[in-house]
């Protein structure tokens, strides 16, 4: 356990998957935790789940994103971490996608941190104090084929993640990101099943072949990365962008 008691967190695509299991686990640690997501049914039953607050807005909205923000801020004070977790990812020939499909990665996986980040950042400026947790990908690493717009996005995000540790260091502001290889058990990995169905790819029972720990991640993984990051533990972690993989990138 981290000393995470009496801290504040806002979560975005808190309601489902990966961001869903964050939100637990901070929760579990003693944080008050906000649910941001676009799905609001999803949003208040994760709320409810850990007696916090969820809150409805597309991260891509800039006017939701600081009504959010601005309910969460009302409501427990202040936000001392953010995860910004909410991400789409449509896979496919680079030649076939169409531009929409690209620019809607980028819109959610990119613009959707930048916004959320600009909605929340001034009021940690303003105390001085502050965490940021990117999800970014293995595939912010390394091209993959058929990855190619996804790719795009959480490369960026990576940049993002440095470009805004530096900017923020001096107000003692820490920014990282979390590279996950597979995660099941999120809706996000179950439509690319489908996909990689479609397009003749390897199944995530095969590429789990050579994945050196000899198995895919859980939420529950990723949870415990962000867990600790947000952590004073992480007190002298700026910047970096942490393969969570087991063992499939290393860098
Ligand atoms: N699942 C994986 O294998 C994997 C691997 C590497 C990185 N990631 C990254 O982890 C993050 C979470 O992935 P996941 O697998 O849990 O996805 P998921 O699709 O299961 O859940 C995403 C959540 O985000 C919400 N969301 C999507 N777009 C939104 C928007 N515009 N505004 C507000 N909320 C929005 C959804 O409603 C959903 O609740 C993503 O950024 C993803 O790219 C996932």
């Amino acid at each position: 356990m981290y000393d995470l008691s009496g801290r504040v967190g806002l979560v975005t695509g808190g309601g489902g998957g990966i961001g869903r299991e964050i939100a637990r686990r901070l929760a579990g640690e003693g944080m008050a935790v906000t649910v941001l997501d676009r799905d609001a049914a999803a949003a208040r039953a994760a709320a409810a789940e850990i007696n916090g607050l969820g809150v409805i807005a597309d991260v891509t909205a800039e006017d939701e994103v600081s009504r959010a923000v601005e309910t969460a801020i009302k409501r427990f004070g202040r936000i001392d971490l953010l995860v910004n977790n909410a991400g789409i990812c449509c896979t496919g020939p680079a030649l076939d996608m169409p531009l929409a499909t690209l620019r809607a990665m980028l819109a959610v996986n990119v613009e959707g941190v930048f916004i959320v980040s600009r909605a929340v950042l001034p009021h940690m400026i303003t105390r001085r104090s502050g965490v940021i947790v990117n999800l970014a990908s293995w595939a912010g690493k390394t091209g993959n084929a058929y990855f190619a717009g996804y790719s795009a996005s959480k490369f960026a995000v990576i940049g993002l993640t440095q470009a805004l540790a530096r900017e923020m260091a001096p107000y003692n502001i820490r920014v990282n990101a979390i590279c996950p290889g597979i995660v099941v058990e999120t809706a996000m990995r179950r439509a690319l099943e489908t996909q990689q169905r479609h397009y003749g790819l390897p199944q995530t029972a095969e590429r789990e072949k050579s994945i050196p720990l000899g198995r895919v991640s859980v939420p529950a993984d990723v949870a415990k990365a962000a867990a600790f990051l947000a952590s004073d533990e992480a007190g002298y972690i700026t910047g970096e962008s942490i393969n969570l993989s087991g063992g499939l990138l290393m860098d």
